[in-house]
């Protein structure tokens, strides 16, 4: 507890417009949900609001038909007071495979031209070699343009390897690397309430950045977890406005908010204008509710998450592909075997991508009836090292079985893909007939064909080629 009275206010980063809605209705809430409410979400205090990044990209392009780089625009037109946030998969940017630094750099460059403040940069396997290329690329344009924080968020997760010796070690070399904050993302849900306070304790005794702790509802504990975390001097939680908390998503704004009043970490903020936020949004999610978008699937406590300590939205994933295989009697042995798996390749977190990784690898071996009797190009990938390097050493063995003879890389993921020159021009040469704004090259180095499809159906829409029959659902437009 923060001693003598201390004022130590909580800070708040609202994820309405970003992490709730991915987690709870797949990324489908659109801009024009978004805009009418910005006036009130700038008045109310928020350390930030989280936006932009992760899914919101590749799902404005693909499902929405929204030019993402508008949306953040518009965004920023509206929140005159308040930071905006993305999610940066370091390497990765938002796409799925590592990128050449130039490409890192111009992405970065471009979110804080276009309206972001905070960008969180994290990677799956906490290789922290795969996000200093975004986090030098941040702090340059800081420098520049006066505008611009680097947060890196470590990928929480349990295991041998994940003392409390290790998460403390990870925090000074994130303060050396020169990041503005830390952030604990704790995607499953994992993170219980007193290890929290332990965790926090240890990783405030090694640095001075703020830390930030990012969770999710899952496993019902989340709520708990902020309050010993905030206790424990934790700087920033992330909550969701109470229509889009809970569930697979954040604790609830309005709760923290009143759970800390009149304590030292009070977080002044006034609880009537949250009301009048939450009242804006509750319409949307009875729609959502009443479409089928929101399922009451994700809305209870998932205690199976803790049971097995695999994230929630990979548990479902595994459950279809079984079904989709009529191997749902194969559920069990497939949970046993998701550790082993995990174990044989350096025990990584399990957050996208590496959660797929292991968990179609793990599928494999029980249906196969033979462990690695066939693997996957992604599995492969990552013995040879190609996502970068894992916490612990994986499995000789098995690397014997999979990859025989194959050379291995122990550099960053960029450099062991082989993306050690510039894209960038290339990439622009690719897609130069689209090109209305030079964000749409970044669009395109993303997801070329989603992207290339966005763009024709702007054009199309542009030169009203009979735009009543555009399907905005899947995407076809009429030539
Ligand atoms: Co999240």
């Amino acid at each position: 507890m923060a001693e003598n009275n201390e004022k130590k206010p909580v800070q708040i980063m609202e994820t309405v417009l970003r992490d709730a809605h991915q987690s709870l209705i797949a990324t489908r809430m659109p801009t024009e949900i978004m805009l009418p409410i910005l006036d009130k979400m700038d008045k109310v205090g928020y350390r930030a609001i989280e936006c932009w990044g992760g899914a919101t990209f590749d799902a404005s392009l693909r499902f929405l038909k929204e030019d993402p780089w508008e949306r953040l625009r518009k965004i920023r037109d509206g929140l005159k007071n308040t930071k905006t946030q993305m999610l940066f998969r370091g390497q990765n940017i938002l796409g799925y495979r590592p990128y050449a630094d130039d490409v890192v750099y111009k992405f970065v460059e471009k979110s804080i031209a276009n309206g972001i403040d905070v960008i969180r940069i994290f990677d799956c396997l906490n290789d922290l070699r795969n996000l200093k290329a975004a986090v030098d690329a941040t702090n340059k344009i800081k420098k520049q343009e006066g505008r611009g924080e680097s947060q890196v968020a470590l990928s929480y997760t349990l295991g041998d390897a994940y003392t409390l010796e290790y998460w403390t070690k990870m925090a000074k070399d994130i303060e050396e690397m020169g990041a503005d904050s830390i952030c604990i993302k704790d995607m499953a849900g994992l993170l219980v309430p007193y290890k929290a306070s332990e965790l926090i304790k240890a990783m405030k005794e090694v640095t001075k950045l703020p830390i930030e702790l990012h969770t999710h509802y899952t496993s019902g504990v989340a709520s708990m977890t902020y309050l010993k975390a905030v206790e424990a001097g934790v700087d920033i939680i992330d909550c969701a406005i109470s229509p889009f908390a809970l569930g697979t998503s954040q604790p609830a704004t309005e709760v923290m908010v009143e759970t800390f009043k009149g304590t030292p970490y009070d977080t002044g903020m006034d609880q009537n204008l949250l009301a009048e936020i939450a009242d804006y949004f509750t319409p949307y999610r009875d729609e959502c509710l009443k479409s089928g978008l929101m399922s009451t699937k994700v809305l209870g406590v998932n205690i199976k998450t803790l049971l097995y300590q695999v994230p929630g939205g990979m548990l479902s994933n595994m459950v279809s592909q079984l079904k989709e295989q009529h191997a749902e009697d194969k559920y069990r042995a497939v949970l046993e075997e998701i550790p082993r798996v995990r174990k044989d390749c350096g025990e990584p977190p399990l957050v996208t991508p590496s959660s797929q990784i292991v968990g179609t690898q793990a599928i494999m071996n029980v249906l196969m009836g033979e462990r690695y009797k066939v693997a996957t190009d992604q599995f492969k990938d990552l013995l040879r090292g190609n996502y970068g390097q894992t916490v612990k050493p994986m499995n000789q063995d098995i690397i014997n079985k999979v990859i025989p003879g194959e050379k291995r890389s122990t550099a960053r993921s960029a450099e062991a893909t082989g993306r050690t020159e510039p894209e960038l021009e290339s990439l622009e040469k690719e897609m130069k007939q689209y090109k209305e704004q030079e964000e749409d090259v970044l669009s395109y180095a993303l997801f070329p064909q989603v992207a290339t499809e966005f763009f024709k159906y702007r054009e199309a829409q542009k030169t009203g080629v009979d735009a009543k029959k555009n399907d905005k659902e899947n995407g076809a437009y009429p030539v």
